[in-house]
């Protein structure tokens, strides 16, 4: 617990927002004609994307992306790759929901919304835990967001410091020691 300066969304708090969101996107897509496709960008969403399912009643299917964006640290960087692509026959039938754990500068959803436009989805709308909207480079809003944060380093819930901290139940504020 030393390395986190204060949690900022509890446990307890991340469940009433995972239900919320649940319930914004059963009520968006009760009726949609179709498949309905989860896709988690790894790694950070695998958290919250494992709860989000869990609560939804309409009946989804995942699939997984992999981007890579260079830069390290504290900063996301501007060159985006992609390391794992959507692979289905059948996109045309898919309304895709990205499912991200936080947007800083909206550079990977802009990216991935369009990519995934161009390989013909059905629909492609995007659900964030996190939005921190004082960092955009470009001008991105998300359809569904757990909640607004300030610009602090946040880890935790699938969020991550080089690597370490995935597991932690809250989203907790890194301690500035332990990167600078
Ligand atoms: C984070 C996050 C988003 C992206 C958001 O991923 O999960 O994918 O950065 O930043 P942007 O809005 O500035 O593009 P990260 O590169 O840390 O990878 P990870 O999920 O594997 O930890």
């Amino acid at each position: 617990m030393s390395d986190i300066s204060r949690v900022l969304i509890s446990a307890e708090e991340l469940d009433r927002i995972t239900t919320r969101v649940a319930a914004e996107i059963d009520r968006d897509y009760k009726d949609v004609e179709g498949r309905i496709v989860l896709v988690c960008v790894l790694k950070g969403s695998i958290v919250f994307m494992g709860d989000l399912m869990k609560k939804l009643t309409v009946p989804v299917e995942i699939e997984c992306v992999r981007i890579s964006s260079y830069g390290s640290g504290t900063t996301s960087g501007g060159r985006i790759n992609l390391l794992l692509d959507v692979d289905r026959a059948d996109i045309g039938e898919c309304n895709l929901i990205v499912v991200e754990d936080i947007i800083d500068s909206g550079l990977t959803l802009t990216f991935l919304v369009k990519h995934l436009i161009d390989k013909g989805a059905k629909s492609v709308r995007t659900v964030t835990l996190l939005d921190k909207p004082s960092r955009r480079k470009v001008d991105f809003k998300t359809d569904y967001v757990g909640k607004e944060i300030p610009d602090e380093f946040v880890i935790g819930y699938g969020l991550d410091y080089d690597e370490r901290y995935r597991e932690l139940p809250y989203v907790g504020i890194l301690d500035p020691s332990v990167y600078s």
